[in-house]
């Protein structure tokens, strides 16, 4: 297929070196236009100046920027993907961002023509990079059944959620149970250590047990060695909480533990760890 990927990020990068790799032919677009050049020498594809030039004739036109207002600037700007999609193209975005972004972008989507996909993701880099994404998914039946397929190149999952917003609302859920799992594994974490216990055996030999999860058995080690230059920055998390938060208050749901643990977040970038992985909770009880 004829395919356009914007945003080459941490995430982006490899997201669309899959694609290439799988034989479509693919476009890129970056905002820092190094990154598009590196990307093209390195799966011999193409690079554009701006999103409507890089989504000139493409089916299906992904992307994966930072939050709300870069969806609105790459998709809708005066020289956005809108602006170069053909009548009939899929604009597919894995952005994390809130549920009414999505709606705003499927209605202007509908206005030109085109088809739109909210398919924020979960996995992290190492998924990006390995292939194995989980992809939440919302929207309209037909353009998924088009997009589904392709996605799968990087992702293990794919599903779809519902209309549009339902894949961001669905991206909620894992960020909000993820803020109070983080902070239960920091506080365990820091009980054992304080405890005299040998920390790593005890993640060892709990995440055997009912006390099980994907944050225990790649995060337990770091988090007891306090290394956390790597993974899912804190800046991005909060910028996830703070669309939770804003959901919640529209659906009357009450968020007490996500509410604190995004202030706890606060304090890490205090501390200098805006780009720390989201397990560096655990400094705040280390260090108090
Ligand atoms: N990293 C993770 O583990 C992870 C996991 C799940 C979901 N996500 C979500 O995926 C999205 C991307 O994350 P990432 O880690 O790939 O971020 P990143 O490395 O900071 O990359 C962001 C990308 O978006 C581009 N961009 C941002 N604002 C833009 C704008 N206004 N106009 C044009 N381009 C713009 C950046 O261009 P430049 O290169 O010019 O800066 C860059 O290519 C975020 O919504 C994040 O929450 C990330």
């Amino acid at each position: 297929m004829k395919l356009a990927f914007l945003g080459l990020g941490v995430m982006g990068y490899p997201m669309a070196g899959h694609l290439a790799k799988a034989g479509h032919d693919v476009t890129v677009y970056n905002r820092t236009a190094l990154k598009a050049e590196a990307w093209a020498n390195d799966h011999k594809g193409r690079y554009r100046a701006s999103p409507a030039e890089a989504a000139e004739g493409a089916d299906i036109v992904f992307m994966c920027v930072g939050n709300d207002d870069d969806v609105r600037a790459v998709a809708t700007g005066p020289q956005g993907a809108f602006a170069g999609m053909k009548k009939g193209a899929i604009l597919a975005d894995h952005t994390t961002a809130s549920a009414e972004v999505a709606r705003e972008m499927e209605r202007e989507a509908k206005a030109k023509g085109l088809g739109f996909l909210d398919a924020p993701v979960s996995g992290g880099q190492a998924g990006a990079v390995n292939g194995k994404l989980t992809i939440m998914v919302g929207g309209a039946d037909e353009s998924f059944r088009v997009a589904e397929p392709v996605m799968r190149h990087y992702g293990q999952a794919v599903t779809l959620m519902g209309s549009a917003g339902s894949g961001q609302l669905t991206k909620m859920v894992n960020q909000i149970m993820l803020a109070g799992l983080i902070q239960g594994l920091s506080e365990g974490i820091n009980f054992a250590i304080r405890a005299g216990l040998d920390a790593k055996q005890v993640a060892g030999v709990i995440g055997k047990g009912a006390a099980q999860s994907w944050q225990l058995d790649n995060r337990a080690t770091t988090m007891i060695d306090r290394k956390f230059d790597f993974g899912f920055a804190v800046d991005w998390m909060r910028k996830d909480l703070g669309i939770c938060l804003a959901e919640a208050r529209r659906n009357k749901s009450a968020l007490p533990v996500a509410a604190l643990v995004d202030q706890f977040y606060a304090r890490v970038q205090e501390r200098g760890g805006s780009r720390w992985d989201t397990s560096s909770l655990i400094d705040l009880l280390a260090k108090p």
